[in-house]
């Protein structure tokens, strides 16, 4: 017994002065840093910068596109609006490097939390000027997964934040620079991170060279104490760490041939009331037997004279898994694919709606992720990666946004705990790994079960292996043979969201972890896994029973 009380003893004092050790000795709450660097500045460069402010003096976004071009910072709602609909290709706005920009996208619950928690005045004036709007889960939603409906009786109401992703990105910045003046944010747009400055033999990153797009010559440095990549999909971080330290980070891809084609179009009454009250949703899609998928959120809410109207503006996207793309070249040959493959409600919701843009196809998704975990004290101090230049999910999910939100967050409590900052890259690698896994199980999961997945892993010693899945004998890959774990997860869902049909219970935490305001570990609490569990079962025996019948 003393033994125990003795050990315990012993493991808190160890604990208290492990945790002292990592802590910064000038516990002066007032002290701040003097300079860190953010490159990229989209929504994980700038919800970062927002929270870094308590920390630094000063930070410099370096951003690769024209973001504070007058057209973008200036414009009306109107304008805004129009130029969003207008828009012949993708890179036309000015937002090249955000290609998925004019794509569906949605908020999650948790990515809203925090983005109206660092900029207060955010929430009100996208509603009251962009027309922006919330939908209620219990009113005007319907979310169908492959072919299973959610039940509508929630126990409690969550509210869907309804606005484009031009819009919000837009608007975010010009609060940032509102909030924030030159000397605590300072912007460099048009400018281009090329490459690290480092000190290897202190394994640390100390500033970056840059290249103004403008004037393609000038080639410059600038140093720092902290540098945050936040560049997106295509970040370089592999092989600057690669070229500079020689650091491999293992990583995992998966492509499940996701394809979209989004759209804006008004909405008209359909002359059925409950296709009309579909405000948020639809069928998204399902491996291996519901490849193809429909998504619609309104992006303005608007007045209209016309009593057939619903006074909304909405974004539409018909997209699939397994490589099986809906076709682009015209809306009539989008509306009998969408007649062919997909419940007759979408068809009929979008025969009553007017199309107000070009459709934009969009096939470069994909699932990818570099374990920055593994490579524990090696990687360089002073540097991190945030969103999805760290983890980026199949778009089908709609996590990416809230996933870098909730990086940033956790960046703030590590900051905010007063580490030296020498050991933050480290905490914060764990850390935030720890938020890319739940996304990556909540999209991995039903990839995993897409026909012709390809899977490309890099070990930690650079060798790279691809598995595809196939039927032809003649592939030049192996088949990649699914984890157990994952197995386990994908029979869990499964199960999951049959008894989730029937339980609104159960439809509300499911919703709470599709949010992202809850774990996806809350869905294994007992009373959920014995229901689960039970109901697996009774189908089992049912179907054995009927075999002997
Ligand atoms: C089709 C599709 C649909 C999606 N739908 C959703 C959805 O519904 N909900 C959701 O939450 N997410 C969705 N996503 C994911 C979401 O778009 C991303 O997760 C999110 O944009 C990540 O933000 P980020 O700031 O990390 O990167 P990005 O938004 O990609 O921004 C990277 C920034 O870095 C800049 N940059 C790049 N390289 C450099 C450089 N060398 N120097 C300087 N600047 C540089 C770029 O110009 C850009 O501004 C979707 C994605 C796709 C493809
Ligand atoms: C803003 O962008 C537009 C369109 O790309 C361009 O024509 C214009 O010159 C830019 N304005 C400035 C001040 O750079
Ligand atoms: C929702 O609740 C009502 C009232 O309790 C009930 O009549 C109805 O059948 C429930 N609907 C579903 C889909 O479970
Ligand atoms: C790197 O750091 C070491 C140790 O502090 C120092 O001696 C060396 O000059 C630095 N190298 C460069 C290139 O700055
Ligand atoms: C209206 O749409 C709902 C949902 O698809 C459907 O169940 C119902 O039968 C439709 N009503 C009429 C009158 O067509
Ligand atoms: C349809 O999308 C594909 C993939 O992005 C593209 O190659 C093709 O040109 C598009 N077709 C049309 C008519 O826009
Ligand atoms: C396999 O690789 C060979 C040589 O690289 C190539 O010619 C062949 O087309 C590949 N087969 C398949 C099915 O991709
Ligand atoms: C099993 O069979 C019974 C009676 O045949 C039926 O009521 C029940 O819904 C079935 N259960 C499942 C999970 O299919």
């Amino acid at each position: 017994m003393y033994l125990i009380l003795l050990g315990i003893l012993i493991g808190i004092t160890l604990y208290i002065t492990y945790k002292r050790k990592n802590k910064l000795i000038n516990d002066d709450s007032n002290m701040k840093y003097d300079h860190a660097i953010i490159m990229g500045g989209s929504i994980a460069g700038m919800t970062t910068a927002a929270y870094l402010s308590k920390y630094f003096k000063r930070i410099t976004i370096v951003e690769s596109d024209d973001v504070l071009n007058e057209t973008l910072m200036k414009s009306t709602a109107n304008e805004l609006l129009d130029y969003r609909c207008n828009l012949k290709c993708s890179s036309s706005l000015g937002r090249a490097g955000v290609t998925q920009s004019y794509q569906i996208h949605v908020l999650q619950g948790e990515g809203a939390n925090i983005l109206f928690e660092l900029f207060p005045n955010l929430k009100a004036k996208l509603i009251k000027e962009y027309g922006a709007c919330l939908c209620s889960l219990r009113n005007k939603f319907r979310f169908v997964i492959g072919d299973v409906l959610l039940n509508k009786n929630l126990t409690e109401d969550l509210h869907w934040f309804c606005i484009d992703r031009f819009t919000l990105e837009t608007i975010l910045r010009r609060e940032l620079c509102l909030q924030y003046n030159n000397e605590q944010i300072q912007w460099m747009s048009n400018t281009k991170v090329t490459q690290l400055i480092v000190n290897q033999s202190k394994n640390t990153v100390l500033g970056i060279k840059y290249r103004s797009k403008l004037n393609s010559d000038t080639r410059m440095q600038l140093y720092s104490d902290f540098i945050i990549d936040c560049t997106g999909r295509y970040s370089s971080s592999i092989k600057w760490l690669k070229e500079n330290f020689d650091l491999i980070i293992p990583t995992e891809e998966l492509h499940t041939g996701t394809g979209y084609v989004s759209f804006v179009g008004e909405r008209f009454k359909t002359g059925n009331v409950s296709l009309d009250s579909i405000h948020v949703g639809g069928n998204a899609a399902h491996a291996p037997n519901h490849n193809k998928g429909f998504l619609t959120t309104p992006i303005r809410q608007i007045k209209s004279s016309d009593p057939k109207s619903l006074g909304l503006l909405s974004n539409f996207a018909v997209y699939c898994v397994n490589s099986e793309y809906p076709p682009n070249d015209s809306y009539e040959n989008l509306l009998e694919w969408i007649k062919e493959y997909l419940p007759i409600d979408y068809y009929l919701i979008l025969k009553s709606t007017k199309l107000l843009s070009p459709l934009l196809p969009y096939r470069r998704a994909f699932d990818s992720r570099k374990y920055v975990e593994l490579l524990g004290r090696k990687w360089p101090l002073n540097y991190i990666l945030l969103g999805d230049a760290m983890c980026v999910f199949n778009p089908k999910n709609g996590q990416g946004m809230t996933h870098a939100c909730r990086q940033a967050k956790q960046l703030n409590e590590i900051f905010k705990q007063k580490y030296h900052l020498k050991d933050i890259s480290f905490i914060y690698n764990r850390q935030a790994s720890s938020i890319s896994e739940e996304c990556w199980l909540g999209s991995t999961t039903n990839d995993w079960a897409v026909p012709t997945l390809k899977v490309i892993k890099t070990d930690q010693y650079g060798k790279t292996t691809t598995y595809q899945r196939s039927e032809d004998s003649t592939s030049n890959y192996s088949q990649p043979k699914i984890p157990l774990f994952m197995q386990f997860l994908q029979w869990y869902t499964h199960w999951l969201i049959k008894c989730a049909a029937q339980s609104g219970e159960l439809s509300t935490a499911f919703l709470y972890v599709v949010f992202q305001e809850k774990t996806p570990y809350s869905l294994l609490q007992p009373k959920f896994f014995l229901k689960i569990l039970y109901s697996s079962f009774r189908n089992y025996f049912n179907l054995t029973k009927s075999l002997f019948d």
